[in-house]
């Protein structure tokens, strides 16, 4: 699941002005969830290209690592790194497996968990970021929504369909989600109930898990009209989860 990033290449360079995706929406929830990253370590895991580990530096965060399995999407973040220099340093790893970077007061994920292909491959990934998060310290990870359901309007205008999706999907169930940049490409990742993210981060070591739904910004509400948000705020697509050890 986790290799369909190297063939995606140049496709997912848009994907970052996609509604689903706008900073008024999947932003202003992240950084929410988040709180305050000011004089803080930062990890990021599954950066991609780095769009949000650029962002953790911007906003004051002391050393930024990005780590994601994908060789090209890491490529892509260096490339900026290299035209632009934050001192951002990336590694290419699987979360799962990841070499010991050393202890972070925040550890992020957007859109790790759900490429996850096993219940043990979940837990291994929740251990290695455990163990990455300083005692005190934080996660925080944004990922699809475990309570998704297969009714309800189109999603297109957001700039994402997921296809086919089942009534009542079981752990492990692969979901295929299509999002409509110029050059529409379709993702496929894996269906994780609640209960079993929660377990496997509390195996791991999480006290606190704190869910929180998508909320667009009164900015973002300012600019679309609270309408154009209200079927997507009724049935996200995606969930931020914050965990305190
Ligand atoms: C949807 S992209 C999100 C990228 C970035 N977090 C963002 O929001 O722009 C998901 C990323 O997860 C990475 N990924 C998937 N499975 C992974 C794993 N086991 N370990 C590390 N990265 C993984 C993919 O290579 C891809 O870059």
């Amino acid at each position: 699941m986790a290799a369909q990033y190297d063939q995606l290449g140049d496709k997912v360079a848009d994907w970052d002005v996609l509604p689903v995706r706008s900073e008024h929406l999947e932003g202003h929830t992240l950084f929410k969830a988040l709180g305050s990253v000011e004089g803080q370590s930062v990890l990021d895991l599954a950066c991609g290209d780095g769009l949000y580990t650029r962002q953790f530096k911007a906003r004051g965060a002391t050393r930024v690592v990005g780590v994601d399995i994908s060789e090209e999407m890491i490529r892509g973040a260096r490339r900026q790194e290299d035209a632009h220099p934050l001192g951002l340093t990336y590694h290419v790893a699987d979360v799962a497996e990841m070499p010991a970077l050393g202890a972070f007061d925040v550890v992020t994920a957007v859109y790790l968990l759900h490429y996850a292909t096993s219940p043990e491959h979940l837990l291994r990934m929740c251990q290695n970021i455990h163990d990455h998060v300083k005692p005190g310290g934080r996660f925080v990870t944004y990922a699809f929504n475990p309570d998704f359901r297969a009714k309800g309007p189109a999603f297109t205008r957001y700039g994402i369909t997921l296809r086919d999706y089942p009534e009542a999907p079981v752990d492990g169930q692969t979901i295929s989600a299509t999002l409509h940049t110029k050059s529409p490409f379709t993702i496929h990742f894996a269906h994780w109930s609640r209960s079993t993210y929660e377990r496997a981060l509390r195996a791991a070591g999480f006290q606190t898990l704190t869910w929180l739904l998508p909320e667009c910004s009164p900015e973002g509400l300012r600019k679309e009209g609270p309408a154009f948000w209200r079927d997507y705020l009724d049935n996200p697509h995606a969930v931020a989860l914050r965990c305190e050890r």
